[in-house]
């Protein structure tokens, strides 16, 4: 839909320091190479690369504006109207917020330690379904792509926003203190969802009262004439939307949405009923574990704030899939896999193991976990910690893999488990050996580790060599 240079001055009030020769310019792009003719080129400065370096280029590929915070030669700047502002990630975040405004759909924010991404895509799915004012609202929601969730993500999501969109659905991520409310800022949103308040980041976010300040920027946020929805399974989320004073929906034991006669269906997913008031829903979801029944509460809660109803959530529900490496249903020789090694911290850790050891059957649960990143100075004392939640779980075998390896063996083997039960590998291959001639058809997998650990190697080397 474009943009005019008043509007680019309108929303993040730059200054014009050379005239070009359009009035009208495309879209908004901060990787020089998605330029096309009349593009908005913002030159963001990133950790690795500073994209001022590359506004010669965009100009040379069509870029009829560029949006800068750092002087440049002229030569560089070809015919391009030239806007300076003082910094170019904020200005990326305000052009965000204009289009937000000026095409007001609802937003909805969800933000949250764990299950951020899992929660966006079941509301997505559930909107989907649904109807708002008597309007089939499938083709007409926005939501973020995969983990877009940061001060770049947030902005270039919301700038896909046409007249079409009557939802957008976008997830909150944050590292450091102060990043939600700048993100909520942006997003503006009319109803707000915190998932968990969890061990994550801690490196930012120092402990977890500070991961509770960080995320509740987030009901703060929500526009007073909005709703939020509350998690009352968490003690923390409880605290922070007890502050809230606008409209609630809450979740979770004692809360308005509940989940009864929860049970695992073909080891595929989880059934449940969904009560809401008098009414009531057979819920069947393609995603394993209670955690997963809490964040789909959570889905529900948002969406019927937004206005569908109850048939939408069962439909939406049933729709709704789990993406790669996230509680990711495989098999390997007749062994269930549970492939969730796109990430982990101490909470997704204990979820997982947990949803390991609802699983029914008589086979063996064997878990191949690396290590936890970011918990900085908590880091030893969480992976004990894990030892002892796997221990809890009653896992038969479990294969560590990573630097904090010996932590968690100590932790397992302080709850009880035994030495023979516990091993730990050199490197992903290594495990795959020392595992193959001990799983058996019937037994579960569980694999799991922070993304850098890229435990889903283990899974590959298993597969591999079956071949
Ligand atoms: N409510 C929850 N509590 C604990 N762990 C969860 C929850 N929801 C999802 N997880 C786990 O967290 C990991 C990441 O899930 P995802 O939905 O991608 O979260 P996020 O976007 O917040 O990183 C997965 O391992 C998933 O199983
Ligand atoms: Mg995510």
């Amino acid at each position: 839909m474009g943009w005019t240079l008043g509007e680019i001055l309108a929303a993040t009030g730059g200054k014009v320091i050379r005239p070009g020769e359009s009035a009208r310019y495309g879209e908004i792009v901060t990787d020089s190479k998605q330029v096309k003719r009349n593009s908005i080129f913002v030159a963001l400065k990133g950790e690795r690369h500073d994209a001022h370096r590359f506004v010669g280029d965009a100009v040379r590929r069509g870029a009829a504006c560029v949006v800068i915070h750092r002087s440049l030669p002229k030569a560089s700047l070809g015919n391009a109207t030239t806007v300076k502002v003082g910094d170019t990630l904020r200005a990326l975040g305000d052009l965000a917020h204009y289009r937000r405004e000026k095409l007001a759909p609802k937003v909805l924010a969800i933000t949250g330690s764990n299950g951020k991404t899992t929660s966006k895509e079941m509301v997505a799915a559930i909107l989907a379904a649904g109807k708002l004012a008597g309007q089939p609202l499938r083709g007409r929601i926005l939501k973020t792509e995969g983990n877009f969730n940061n001060l770049v993500g947030l902005p270039l999501t919301l700038l896909r926003l046409t007249k079409k969109h009557k939802v957008a659905v976008v997830e909150l991520g944050t590292n450091s203190p102060g990043e939600i409310q700048r993100l909520a800022e942006i997003a503006d949103p009319d109803l707000g969802m915190i998932t968990s308040v969890a061990a994550a980041h801690l490196q930012g976010l120092k402990n977890l009262a500070g991961v509770a300040r960080e995320k509740g920027s987030l009901y703060r946020a929500v526009r007073p004439s909005g709703m939020i929805a509350v998690n009352l399974d968490d003690p923390w989320v409880r605290r922070l939307g007890a502050k809230f004073a606008g409209k609630k929906l809450t979740y979770g034991s004692g809360g308005q949405l509940r989940a009864r006669s929860l049970r695992v269906r073909d080891g595929q997913g989880m059934v449940f009923d969904l009560h809401h008031g008098r009414q009531q829903a057979r819920i069947r979801l393609n995603y394993l574990g209670r955690h997963n029944v809490t964040n789909a509460l959570g889905a529900a809660a948002l969406s019927l704030g937004a206005g569908v109803n109850l048939a939408a959530v069962r439909r939406g529900l049933a729709n709704a899939k789990p993406f790669t490496m996230r509680m990711q249903r495989e098999s390997w020789r007749g062994i269930g896999v549970i492939n969730d090694s796109y990430n982990a911290n101490p909470g997704s850790m204990k979820a997982a193991l947990e949803t390991l050891a609802l699983i029914g059957g008589r086979g063996k649960k064997i878990a191949v976990l690396g290590d936890m990143f970011e918990l900085g100075a908590q880091s030893a004392k969480e992976h004990r910690e894990l030892g002892r939640v796997a221990a809890q779980a009653n896992i038969h075998q479990l294969y560590l893999l990573g630097a904090q390896a010996q932590q968690v063996r100590r932790g397992a083997l302080r709850a009880g488990m035994k030495a023979d039960q516990v091993i730990i590998g050199t490197d992903h291959r290594d495990i795959a050996n020392r595992l193959r001639p001990q799983a058996r058809r019937g037994d579960w997998l569980l694999i799991k580790g922070s993304r850098g650990m890229k435990m889903e190697k283990v899974l590959q080397e298993l597969k591999g060599v079956q071949a």
